[in-house]
């Protein structure tokens, strides 16, 4: 606890506290301590707050196009963080990330066609899937050594088996941490092109990378036709409440077809807000974000060693990237439910059942650690004390 004491009082004052009435929505109760979501409780980064207030003080709202000026800060932004060269003829303006996929999933299929998921996985795309009428199709990351691979072997059966459209990933990983690997996105790629499928990239968690990892998109070296990127500010600057998505789409005639649509249903404006906030953190919060991942390693850290302890029958997996971590409570005699009432009844914690993510996960549970180490610290404590 005394450990990251001095880090933890300097930065603390940056975080606020999240909105009780969603905890209520969500869990029942407005009286758990909030680690669920993969938000932010930290306040964004001072060159949106001022931007936004320029804005306010301008006090006009007539329509904006600075489409190009929010493509080139992403351009930027990605040539500089992590050597990405992409091109800003290549983006479509989307109202959200996940609005991105939806999109692509009734463009890049039909009705009971099997879209490719990854599992665990971010819940909402089972959701999205199944909504569109698409078959959901899993192809189950594997522990192996203590860290989540993808399972080549099974993708390929499942490819020629289950009639697949659409390869939908996850990079990083939401929730297992993973960050792909230039060679595993490769053979993902060569083996989709095998079978005709594109492959789409939900890179929303690209910028939340740890020391020793590296962030590589799947557009990084593929211009096919093939490959679909969505990305978006909103984990990065914590403005999830206040941002756009975009697709990047490096093949013409793939985002021909997207623009066409998305313009159709006008689903390709911002607001004056999320554009102009958007460039102003791509363009100004680099440093911002440094100081923040630096915490969030400190945080982690902390947070390994502790867990580490012998005894502690909580194990959490490697964490690459994003700000969520995989807890493993497979070494408690609990079942999922016991498990679940004991981390919200005892220990007062919402953390996200990791059945969210996969049926298969339930005695997993995924924890947001953007939040203040104080916090992160007593939760802990107090989950392990609830688990004796
Ligand atoms: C992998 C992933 N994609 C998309 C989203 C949501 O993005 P948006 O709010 O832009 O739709 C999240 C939020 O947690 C996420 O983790």
């Amino acid at each position: 606890m005394d450990l990251f004491n001095s880090v933890d009082k300097r930065y603390e004052h940056k975080f606020v506290r999240q909105n009780p009435r969603f905890l209520q929505n969500m869990f029942g109760s407005d009286d758990l301590e909030p680690f669920w979501i993969a938000d932010m409780d930290l306040k964004v980064a001072e060159p949106i707050t001022k931007e936004f207030q320029r804005l306010v003080d301008r006090g006009v709202y007539a329509y904006e196009f600075v489409e190009e000026d929010i493509f080139n800060s992403i351009v930027d932004w990605n040539k500089t963080r992590h050597g990405l060269d992409l091109n800003s003829k290549s983006f479509v303006q989307m109202s959200s990330t996940l609005t991105g996929i939806a999109v692509l999933v009734r463009e890049l299929s039909q009705t009971g066609d099997g879209i490719l998921i990854q599992t665990p996985v971010y819940h909402q795309f089972a959701k999205l899937i199944k909504s569109a009428n698409r078959k959901i199709v899993r192809n189950p990351l594997k522990i192996v050594d203590g860290k989540y691979k993808m399972d080549f072997d099974d993708l390929e059966q499942k490819l020629e088996s289950e009639n697949v459209k659409m390869i939908l990933l996850c990079n990083p990983h939401n929730p297992v941490g993973r960050v792909w690997q230039k060679e595993e996105l490769d053979r993902v790629i060569q083996i989709a092109d095998s079978y005709n499928v594109r492959v789409v990239s939900d890179e929303i968690h690209s910028d939340i990378i740890y020391s020793g990892n590296k962030f590589t998109s799947i557009v990084s070296e593929n211009n096919s036709n093939h490959v679909a990127v969505l990305g978006s500010p909103a984990k990065t600057f914590g403005m999830q409440s206040i941002s756009n998505g975009y697709l990047y789409i490096p093949g013409e005639d793939l985002r021909k077809q997207l623009m066409d649509t998305v313009d159709s249903m006008y689903l390709n404006h911002g607001n004056a807000f999320t554009s102009f906030g958007t460039i102003a953190a791509f363009k100004n919060g680099g440093s911002w974000l440094d100081e923040f991942l630096a915490y969030l390693e400190e945080s982690i850290d902390w947070i390994e060693n502790y867990l580490g302890n012998e005894g502690n029958s909580i194990k959490m997996f490697p964490v690459e990237g994003t700000y969520q971590i995989w807890l493993d409570f497979r070494g408690t005699d609990l079942t999922s439910e016991e498990l679940y009432a004991t981390v919200a009844k005892k220990a007062g914690l919402a953390l996200t059942p990791g059945s969210w993510f996969d049926p298969d996960s339930s005695m997993f549970m995924r924890m947001n650690i953007a939040s203040p180490l104080s916090k992160i610290q007593s939760a802990l404590e107090r989950l392990t004390v609830a688990l004796e």
